[in-house]
């Protein structure tokens, strides 16, 4: 039976990969309802001719010009806008891919959870910023919300339905980034150039610059202590710069289950795909006998002081996480633009948080409201710091 999908976010590295599945599936398999992204018309105007989708969609109004001229003719719908990025989510859909980098993927993120179907979710910043309101808005829509982050995903296979009352231990693993083996004095002097090249996944711009600083990992341990029913105490941390096993699960009777593989998106994303069922991916196969040996090492938290930051906002609850997020998706931005050390971006999230109350935010308004007084905040910050350096 043919199924329809709608990827939010094609035309970045997560929806990318996932064009390429949908690229190598069996004619008939899938059919594009909507694709959407922010303003590479180019691209998005390509994969909605190649897949025959019903709707493209940019959420710049600035390029919704140039995407009707590449679309002409084809008699595929083109739209522009926010509010046409929520009405591309909202149209019906069998799976939907949630590859929006940031807070702004939140909204089209809560809207196709509204509606139903399977949702893939690789925008942990909406799971950060608001998981109570994504979870509640999936379970009242009825939604399945599968991970796609490797990490959560592995997790997910691990625990494969198993009861929580017997899981002891979760622990998520991390290459290191770039700078794992830079002295703080080096990482003070770190380029975007440099932080942006990761020495084993291949990702967008943002997660990159997370993995450097590992808040992305931080980031990481909040997904997982929503997705999945563990304390946060008991959500492991280790690096390991094969990045052959995502991630592992420990359970009560001492027994340990990984799930390994190469570093490639399009593995967990076919997992989401085809779930409950698997399907052939043509990734690189993992060659243990080649890699010879796996290692685990606990991260340094007086050089990723970012992941610290992540645990305290989880364990400080209400609308620490919401700030957390927004306090380091500005930061990363600034220094994305030289306007900020690589060091500057822990310690503008980390003043963000001690100047800031936390409050619950309970609903989508006051959420984008914290989250909005949290990035003046860290703007402000990070001015500052900018201009004592
Ligand atoms: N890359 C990975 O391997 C990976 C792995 C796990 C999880 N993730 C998560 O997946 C998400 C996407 O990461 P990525 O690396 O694929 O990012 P990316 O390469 O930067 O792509 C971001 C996508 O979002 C679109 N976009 C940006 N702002 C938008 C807006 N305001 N409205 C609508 N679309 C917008 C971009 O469109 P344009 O191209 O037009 O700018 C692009 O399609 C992030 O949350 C990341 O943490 C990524």
């Amino acid at each position: 039976m043919t199924r329809s999908v709608t990827i939010l976010g094609c035309t970045g590295s997560v929806g990318r990969s996932t064009m390429a599945l949908l690229d190598a599936a069996p004619e008939g398999a899938f059919r594009v309802e909507a694709l959407v992204a922010n303003r590479d018309f180019a691209v998005l105007a390509e994969q909605a001719v190649r897949h025959r989708a019903r709707l493209a969609v940019v959420a710049d109004p600035a390029a919704w010009a140039d995407l009707k001229a590449a679309l002409a003719g084809t008699g595929i719908e083109a739209a522009a806008g926010p509010k046409a990025v929520e009405d591309a989510a909202a149209r019906p859909a069998d799976w939907t891919m949630a590859a929006i980098v940031g807070a702004a993927g939140l909204r089209s993120t809560l809207v196709a959870l509204a509606r139903g179907g399977t949702l893939a979710l690789a925008n942990k910043e909406s799971l950060v910023c608001a998981a109570e309101l994504v979870l509640a808005v999936a379970r009242k829509g009825g939604a399945t919300l599968l991970p796609v982050d490797s990490e959560h995903n592995a997790i997910f296979q691990a625990l494969d339905g198993q009861d929580p009352a017997g899981v002891e231990k979760i622990i998520l693993t991390a290459s290191g980034g770039p700078f794992r083996d830079w002295t703080l004095a080096e990482m003070a002097r770190a380029t975007p150039e440099q932080a942006v090249r990761h020495p084993v996944w291949s990702m967008g711009a943002k997660i990159s610059i997370d993995s450097a600083t590992m808040m992305n990992k931080g980031l990481e341990l909040i997904e997982a202590a929503r997705l999945f029913p563990v304390p946060e105490a008991r959500i492991e941390v280790l690096v390991h710069p094969q990045s052959a096993v995502h991630g592992l699960v420990q359970f009560a009777d001492g027994s340990l289950l990984a799930q390994l593989g190469t570093p490639d998106m399009r593995t967990p994303i076919a997992h989401a795909l085809a779930w409950p069922k698997r399907i052939h991916v043509a990734a690189p196969r993992l060659d243990l006998a080649a890699l010879g040996r796996l290692e685990f090492s606990a991260p340094d938290p007086r050089r990723f002081p970012a992941l610290r930051l992540a645990r305290e906002a989880l364990q400080a609850g209400g609308g620490a996480p919401t700030i957390l997020n927004a306090a380091n998706e500005v930061a990363v931005g600034l220094f994305l633009d030289r306007r900020l050390g690589f060091l500057d971006i822990a310690a503008v999230v980390e003043a963000t948080l001690s100047g800031m109350m936390a409050p619950l935010a309970e609903g989508l308004e006051p959420i984008l409201e914290l989250d909005a007084e949290a990035r003046r905040l860290a703007s402000r910050l990070a001015g500052a710091r900018a201009a004592v350096s």
